[in-house]
């Protein structure tokens, strides 16, 4: 590409930005009015019953979606697009009581929050298991969700050598790894100090590949690659064709600092950098890698073959790899094609040798040999999903549109607009080797007037979009808080949840399950209170420590009853404890501040839940 046409397209691009702009500014009127884009009264009642789940049925997907920076996963129901949950991961949650009993406190660390982009679930041959959700935050950290419970089990990280940890989760096939790769390249190891004008030579981007315990999911620091410091965006594991790689994308391979929005922007190009994590596995086998940070770290200088970079359109954001793992489909998002990389192509160019140079030692591949076709998807291609017919979905940020085109021919065959400024989206089991179909939900980043106004801070918006035919159908409007970068839909049956935990599996040392077994005992200074929890009683209903006694209180819901979860709230010394029924749960605490302090039950219970209630007597030091 010359740069005369460069120069055209990025003026092209600024007008198509600025009447976009414009006409987003008409269509958003501050009272909400009847806004159905051309939609007839038929079609709303054909949308309508598509949706509409009767009182007593259920949705048939479950969709997971990004918190954001409120550092939660949301739960909808699809197709009602019913908000079902929160799961709170790297923010406390008062209502569940996350992050204020020990355990959920420890996993938190110091941390009140974190970014949450990516969630992915665990796979088994490609296809998702129902098993685990895993998910990044930006400092580093990866938390993992079991399914059974909906409970947040385990937070690894953060890890080190990665900085802003934006290119994750992304799970491999078989749920060996997930990986992330890091947005802000740093001197490594963490803590090192380099001025920024060595940012293109000392500042480096890291590739982590975390490995996942298949039979407990249980995560621990698998390897890390040292890579060139490019920002790292968004990723993909290779399947079936391309099981055994993971491609990244990247942005600022011009490895600029300070104004990014145009020192960034320079080239042509920047990379998908395409990863043979089995060919790193081998070379770790065989002794590569030097220990950074605690961490074995491979450098693709020094150990050739693990590394490739493909030439793509300048600032990707999704990298996406079909159900058969053939095509790799990234683009530049200011672009108005995306670029379809046919995974045997890049082989052949491997083994040919057939590279332009290289950075940082790692080859760069020649684009004309890898490209299949450039699909002509219209402005801001951002991330592509699949349906089960060969259609891929591409989300168009500065159209506001999803375009639909089908794999193989190249030819798009629909499009349909978005309200406003779609971000990603998601399709049913759209990421693995089988999707479903059916649904497809866009995840957009301004909703305004299509809601009643709450103000200054705006939800999110996200449309359910049918999917089932050749042309799609816009079927309804949902809202999150902050914010939804990413979701994932899975078939409802792949998910066996429990709703009490068995008596027999609870294994907790301070568990009791008779009220005469509560009480208090001391040891060494410390005091432990066993708490019983059972409609309408907590036992017991009394208890005394002394000022400056440390206290655990361990509290056991003994109720084997779905939905009857009971609380522990003492709003003076802060306590917010939540237990389901069957479940153990401790909070330890300093009894500093003297004084009678009543507790009781927090969540509603019975009707005598408001009898549910004692106190808590810490006498004055003499
Ligand atoms: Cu127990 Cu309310």
């Amino acid at each position: 590409m010359n740069h005369r046409k460069n120069v055209l397209i990025a003026a092209a691009l600024l007008v198509s930005i600025a009447v976009i702009g414009i006409v987003a500014g008409r269509c958003a009127p501050s009272a909400p009015k009847g806004r159905r884009g051309g939609v007839g009264v038929s079609d709303l009642a054909v949308a309508s019953q598509a949706v509409y789940v009767p009182p007593g049925d259920l949705d048939t997907y479950y969709l997971f979606a990004s918190g954001g920076h409120s550092g939660q996963i949301y739960i909808y129901g699809i197709p009602s697009m019913r908000h079902l949950g929160t799961i709170p991961v790297f923010t406390p949650y008062p209502a569940t009581g996350y992050g204020f009993d020990d355990d959920s406190k420890a996993m938190l660390g110091n941390m009140s929050w974190g970014d949450v982009h990516h969630p992915a679930l665990s796979e088994t041959n490609g296809d998702y298991d129902g098993r685990w959700l895993f998910v990044n935050e930006m400092g580093g950290r990866i938390a993992r969700i079991d399914l059974r419970d909906f409970k947040v089990k385990q937070i690894f990280g953060p890890m080190a050598n990665v900085s802003g940890n934006h290119a994750s989760a992304f799970v491999t096939p078989n749920s060996d790894y997930v990986f992330g790769a890091s947005r802000f390249s740093i001197p490594v190891a963490k803590g090192t100090v380099a001025p920024i004008e060595q940012y293109a030579t000392v500042y480096k981007g890291i590739i982590s590949a975390v490995k996942i315990d298949k039979a407990t999911g249980t995560m621990s620091q698998g390897f890390q690659i040292l890579m060139p410091p490019f920002d790292f965006d968004l990723a993909d594991a290779g399947k079936q064709a391309s099981d055994g790689w993971v491609f990244f994308s990247s942005y600022n391979t011009e490895r600029a600092t300070g104004k990014l929005e145009t020192t960034a922007s320079q080239r042509d190009r920047d990379y998908i950098a395409a990863v043979n994590w089995k060919a790193a596995e081998a070379a770790l086998a065989k002794g590569a890698g030097d220990v950074i940070g605690g961490v074995k770290v491979l450098d693709p200088k020094k150990v050739p073959g693990i590394v490739y970079l493909m030439p793509c359109g300048k600032s990707p954001h999704g990298v996406d790899v079909s159900p058969d793992g053939k095509y790799i489909i990234g683009s530049g998002k200011l672009q108005g094609v995306t670029t379809a990389f046919n995974f045997e192509k890049l082989q052949t160019a491997i083994n040919a040798k057939n590279f332009t140079g290289d950075e940082d030692g790692i080859p760069v591949v020649k684009y004309e040999a890898i490209k299949d076709a450039e699909v002509p998807v219209g402005l801001g291609p951002l991330h592509t999903q699949f349906g089960p017919d060969g259609y891929a979905y591409t989300s168009l940020f500065v159209d506001s549109a999803i375009a639909k085109w089908k794999l193989g021919t190249w030819q798009v065959v629909d499009k349909i607009p978005m309200s406003y400024s779609i971000g990603h989206l998601t399709a049913a089991e759209g990421d693995t080797v089988s999707p479903d179909g059916k649904y497809l939900v866009g995840l957009n980043k301004l909703s305004h007037g299509r809601h009643l106004s709450v103000g200054p801070s705006q939800p999110e918006s996200s449309q359910l979009v049918d999917i089932s035919e050749e042309k799609m159908k816009l079927l309804m409007d949902a809202f999150t808080e902050p914010e939804p970068h990413y979701a994932q839909i899975i078939k409802a049956d792949k998910i066996k949840p429990i709703e009490v935990y068995p008596k027999e599996e609870n294994k907790h040392p301070l568990a009791i399950w008779d009220v005469k077994d509560a009480g208090i005992t001391r040891q060494g200074g410390k005091a432990l209170v066993k708490v019983v929890l059972v409609r309408s009683t907590i036992t017991p209903t009394v208890i005394e420590v002394n000022q400056g006694e440390t206290v655990t209180i361990a509290l056991t819901n003994i109720e084997q009853t779905t939905d009857e979860l009971h609380g522990f709230g003492l709003l003076d010394y802060n306590f917010n404890i939540v237990v389901d029924p069957g479940e153990t749960k401790t909070v330890t605490f300093v009894a500093s501040k003297p004084g009678v302090f009543p507790y009781y039950c927090t969540n509603f219970c019975s009707a005598l839940h408001q009898e549910m209630q004692g106190y808590l007597i810490v006498k004055p030091k003499a």
